[in-house]
């Protein structure tokens, strides 16, 4: 399907495991194997519980404190960097956007903090990239916005400052965890359009957790099932759609609110509309 060339992260067999709450130890993921193919909008499904946010934790390497991660293999661009130290070239957005700002600190703090640390700017310069970051992310008025504190933003803006913020760290591979769970319709469609085109724009690799198989037919090339910490079915989400292989994939599909012939057709309609 695609060439090893055209994979840009390459996981096999990664397991984590966290600490039980009544002792012992719980495994979260357990020999999980994917390939995430370059300058594509990956989906991740699946319940509750199933290990969506461990996943991309662990590739962030930001899991919690006595999580333990180990992989058999990971290649970056083909190259090997199983026992790097190195970290992957991924930023994530966070699912709930009021956590992830600390609401005592003005947007612009966030954002130079980041441009500063991962661009290795002054002050003068990162806030000028702030500013930019800002406008990529079609916020109006970026100036004004970085001197707000998050609460003051909208949801739909703060998503978009959020957005920004990862965009400083200049990553490769973008990681949004339900990033538009908490927004209404409208704004939902507006942020899953701006990371389609920030893809495009920025060559990025996208991987969205959504729990919201309309969001997968609308903005995503490809999806993974998750179930109990395994991918249980992966390929293009057209494919999936029309002709699910796993049965927990089925189940999936026959419990969104949109029957899946619809989620099928949305997957394959006019890109322009779907994701205007
Ligand atoms: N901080 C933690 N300490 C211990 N166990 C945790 C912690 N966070 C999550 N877990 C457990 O790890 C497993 C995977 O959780 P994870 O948060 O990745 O699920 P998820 O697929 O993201 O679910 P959701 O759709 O509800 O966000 C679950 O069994 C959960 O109970
Ligand atoms: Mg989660």
């Amino acid at each position: 399907m695609t060439s090893a060339s055209d994979v840009l992260l390459s996981v096999d067999g990664l397991d984590v495991d966290l600490p039980g709450r009544t002792g012992g130890r719980v495994t979260v993921l357990d020999d999980v194997s994917f390939d995430v193919p370059r300058g594509r909008v990956v989906g991740i499904v699946g319940e509750s519980g199933s290990g969506k946010t461990m996943l991309l934790r662990a590739l962030m390497g930001i899991l919690p404190d006595g999580a333990d991660r180990e992989w058999r293999r990971v290649l970056l661009d083909g190259e090997d960097v199983t026992s790097s130290s190195r970290r992957l070239p991924a930023a994530m957005v966070f699912q709930d956007p009021m956590t992830s700002f600390n609401p005592l600190v003005r947007i612009g703090a966030h954002l130079t903090e980041v441009a500063r640390r991962f661009q290795k700017v002054g002050r003068r310069q990162a806030t000028a990239l702030a500013r930019e970051a800002l406008a990529a992310v079609r916020i109006p008025d970026p100036g004004r916005v970085l001197s707000r504190y998050p609460h003051e933003l909208s949801g739909g803006m703060r998503q978009r400052a959020l957005i920004a913020m990862a965009l400083l760290a200049q990553p490769e591979l973008l990681l949004a965890d339900e990033p538009t769970t908490a927004l209404d319709a409208t704004i939902q469609a507006q942020i899953l359009a701006l990371l389609r085109t920030l893809q495009a724009e920025r060559s990025l690799t996208v991987l969205i957790v959504t729990h919201d198989l309309g969001v997968v037919a609308a903005v995503c090339d490809d999806v993974l099932v998750m179930k109990d910490g395994r991918f249980v079915e992966s390929g293009e989400v057209d494919r999936v759609f029309r002709e699910p292989r796993h049965p927990y994939t089925k189940e999936l599909l026959d419990a969104a609110p949109d029957a899946p012939a619809e989620l099928g057709a949305a997957a394959t309609g006019d890109e322009g509309g779907t994701h205007a």
